[in-house]
């Protein structure tokens, strides 16, 4: 039977999400509609992540819930990098799935539903480049805050990481696609546009880079806050750093993953930057906008890390002093040259360093939070809060912003920021900025 309502549940990064939305839109466009919060939906589709540990069992034991009392089930299409791994192996050890659809093929999964109803077991896990954003319709719905994917893959070859394997090498959109996407997001309800890219620093285009295309979507008018994320530090461009200090509209965030403080590591990861270069560009980025918020990522236990490695990790997060970072244990992804390496740390080991280190982290982020009380800023108001009359939004560093007011979501607000946590800020109401 035709599925007539979906489910999609994405995990794993920001341009999961963007590929669930555009999921979304796809089978809408067929007639299908989402199914309601705790409804039986007749299509569910698992937008998977296999960035790190266990992630293709969990896959498959989020598929075998999937079964319903009654012994029935859903339609199942297994989509994102979890799909792209496993390939046609995924239906042999889950005959409940029914579809395995990998990132670059998700435009025709309509087609394989349509498949699977006349008894076929599609599997699409090609790496095409883009073709997918051709087949997708226009966007008609954004949030104020709003995704937009405009490269893909990954080059860099990063011993420990699945990502190269799994979205394939770096493919940058074309600037008319993206410029006109952007104006879709806008015209549907965004102010605020993320560009999304594993490398989104190494977007290139017909002789264009990424400070070129935020100078260009810096244009749009009703757009009112660019951002873009995630940077490799070997692609951070001198012209990238100088539109931070020219650009209104580009936010003063950065996330630029470190991984490690050990210049040895660093080799050992095949990150191609140095500890000191590293530092460079942040001094660079900061003598251009001051008051840039500095994230980052780190991964602890990579193997063969001793104690004055870890250590090395420690001075750099000082040096830096990151307003916020991801941290991570590290896990050996089937297929990586970090997998077979000799001298695998024992977990113990990597949960102590993992507490030791999102405890300085925290100590950064706190301080980077504290240091904004007393002022007054400007937030987007994103979403509700947990109490009746509270809603969220997001200053100009990033930060989640709690606050008391009747402004809905897609409205910009001046607040004066009154007390901070390590994750967020409370605030209240200045005016009402125009909305
Ligand atoms: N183990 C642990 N963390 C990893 N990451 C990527 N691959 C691994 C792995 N094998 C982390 C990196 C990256 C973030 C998205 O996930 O820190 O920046
Ligand atoms: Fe993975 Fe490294 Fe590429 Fe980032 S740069 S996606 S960590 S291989």
């Amino acid at each position: 039977m035709t599925p007539k309502t979906f489910k999609i549940k994405s995990f794993g990064c920001q341009m999961n999400v963007y590929d669930g939305e555009r999921m979304a839109e796809l089978l809408g466009g067929r007639g299908m509609s989402a199914a309601r919060d705790g409804e039986d939906a007749d299509l569910v589709v698992l937008n998977t992540c296999h960035i790190r540990e266990k992630a293709a069992e969990k896959a498959y034991s989020d598929v075998g819930r999937l079964r319903r009392e009654d012994g029935s089930k859903p339609l199942i299409a297994l989509a994102g990098c979890v799909a792209q791994a496993e390939g046609a192996e995924a239906q042999r050890r889950s005959p409940m799935i029914d579809i395995v659809v990998g990132p670059q093929a998700y435009h025709r999964l309509p087609e394989m539903v349509d498949q699977v109803v006349h008894g076929a077991r599609p599997v699409d896990t090609d790496l095409p480049p883009l073709s997918k954003f051709d087949a997708f319709p226009q966007r008609r719905r954004a949030n104020p805050s709003a995704f937009l994917t405009v490269q893909e893959g990954c080059d860099k070859f990063c011993t420990y990481c699945v990502v190269p394997y799994t979205r394939g090498a770096e493919v940058s959109r074309p600037f008319d696609d993206i410029v006109a996407e952007a104006h879709q997001l806008v015209d549907t309800g965004a102010r605020e546009i993320v560009l999304l890219g594993q490398n989104v620093n190494a977007w290139a285009h017909d002789g264009r880079g990424l400070a070129e295309l935020i100078r260009t979507l810096a244009k749009a008018d009703g757009l009112e806050r660019i951002r873009y994320t995630t940077s490799h530090p070997v692609n951070m461009s001198d012209e990238l750093i100088a539109a931070h200090a020219e650009v209104e509209k580009l936010m003063p965030y950065l996330h630029l993953p470190v991984q490690s403080g050990s210049n040895r590591v660093l080799k050992a990861m095949n990150r191609s930057h140095t500890a000191e270069t590293y530092l460079a560009t942040i001094e660079k980025m900061r003598a251009a906008r001051p008051d840039i918020a500095i994230s980052g990522d780190f991964i602890v236990g990579f193997p063969g890390e001793t104690e004055a490695d870890f250590d090395a990790t420690l001075q750099i997060v000082d040096a830096v002093r990151y307003a916020s970072a991801y941290s991570f244990k590290y896990s050996a992804r089937p297929g990586t040259p970090a997998a077979t390496m000799e001298d695998q740390i024992p977990r113990e080991i990597m949960d102590d360093r993992l507490q030791r280190l999102q405890a300085r982290i925290s100590q950064h982020s706190l301080a980077f939070n504290q240091s904004k009380v007393g002022t007054d800023t400007r937030i987007l108001i994103e979403r509700k809060g947990r109490h009746a009359g509270q809603m969220i939004g997001k200053s100009p560093w990033l930060q989640s912003v709690h606050v008391d007011t009747e402004a809905e979501a897609g409205e910009l607000m001046d607040v004066t920021l009154l007390a901070a946590g390590p994750n967020s800020l409370t605030g209240a109401a200045l005016w009402k900025a125009a909305a």
